[in-house]
């Protein structure tokens, strides 16, 4: 991090501002060092180059895992097919600019949407509950308007109430619970300020019929890389049949993810057979590995937005499943249970 970043940090368990203590520097950044609350105990460690809020050892390793194999695969400079800006520009429908403003990005794995967002010119505020944010931090951590930070979605370790925009793609439906994510991302939004998170829709048709359905139980359990192993094995195997299951337009498609291997051919037709396939790798792990998958109805979707007193919602279906847009009404359209929330942290937006 960099030690201007420092305001931007607040402690998860008692929201003050936290202190900084350098061990060593790194071209202007912080390689090694501690952040702590000078007024409490709580003390977090700075490891390579990333503030720790959180234990290693949580529910969300594969995700470290494959992030950290698959650093550049997402990336649309080594795809070439621009398929993550694509999906962060239709998704958001943010401004291309947007100098001066804070955007928080929830669930960064190895920081795809990380670069569009930092493009525009805001600070951005990315972070992980995995190691994928060293994953990140390689690919991102030189633009000196992005500070990443390993932490969890549900005890932030950021000012309530102060980002101008929040995003989070490719979440919700691995946390424990999507709902109480989805609120937590609400709050740390500025009143006037954009939402944007996407989940996997519910379809009991689709589930049913499903191989994932039925093997995942198992699959979430094996070691990361044991998994990984067996993955890349199923797929190679697979690969001349998926090849031939193409003709069959979509049919093949689907029958491609029942055999479970995820054939990205039809959404990016462009990219050759060798990044097709380590796509395949990545996301028939993807697909396996996470402890939790829990997707929601759309009815249910809009239900969490419109119980958060969100205006200008918008929900419709996305590359993901449900993507969903919201505004957080301006402080004198707060409804009242969102004034109590505000209330009982001071808003001190002014600070940003
Ligand atoms: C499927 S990946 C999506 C990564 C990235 N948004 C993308 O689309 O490329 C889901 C990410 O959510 C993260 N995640 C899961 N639970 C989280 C939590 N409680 N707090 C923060 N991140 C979490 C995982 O570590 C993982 O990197």
């Amino acid at each position: 991090m960099r030690p201007e970043h420092l305001y931007l940090l607040r402690c998860p368990r008692t929201g003050r501002p936290l202190a900084l203590d350098i061990v060593t520097m790194e071209n202007d950044r912080v390689r090694e060092g501690k952040l702590y609350d000078p007024k409490g105990k709580q003390e977090y460690p700075i490891l390579n180059f990333v503030p720790r809020f959180v234990k290693p050892d949580n529910y969300a390793a594969s995700f470290g895992f494959e992030w950290n194999v698959h650093i550049q695969t997402q990336h649309d400079h080594y795809s070439g097919v621009f398929l993550s800006r694509q999906r962060f520009e239709q998704e958001t429908r943010w401004p291309q600019k947007l100098h001066g403003e804070f955007i928080l990005e929830a669930g960064c794995g190895a920081g795809r949407f990380t670069s569009c967002a930092a493009e525009t010119g805001a600070t951005v505020v990315s972070f992980d509950y995995s190691a994928a944010v060293e994953a990140n931090y390689r690919m991102n951590g030189h633009r000196e308007n992005v500070l990443i930070v390993q932490a969890d979605i549900y005890q932030m370790p950021f000012q309530r109430a102060s980002f101008d925009r929040v995003f989070c793609l490719g979440v919700l439906q691995h946390t424990p619970n999507p709902e109480a994510a989805f609120r937590a991302l609400v709050d740390s939004i500025k009143p006037g300020g954009a939402i944007v998170t996407d989940i996997y829709i519910k379809d009991w048709v689709h589930w049913l019929f499903h191989t994932k359905t039925y093997i995942r139980p198992i699959t979430c359990q094996l070691p990361p890389s044991l998994l990984y192993r067996w993955v890349r094995r199923w797929v190679n195997f697979c690969w001349p049949l998926i090849r031939c299951l193409r003709r069959l337009g979509h049919v093949g498609q689907a029958i491609s993810w029942r055999l479970l291997v995820a054939d990205f051919y039809r959404l990016m037709p462009q990219a050759n057979d060798a990044m097709l396939r380590e796509w395949a790798y990545l996301d028939t792990f993807d697909m396996l590995s996470p402890r939790y998958d829990k997707p929601q109805a759309i009815q249910t979707f809009r239900r969490w937005y419109e119980q958060e007193g969100l205006a200008e919602i918008d929900i419709r279906i996305g590359y993901n499943g449900i993507i969903g847009k919201a505004v957080r009404p301006q402080r004198g359209q707060l409804n009242t249970d969102m004034l109590q929330k505000d209330e009982k942290t001071e808003l001190t937006c002014a600070e940003f």
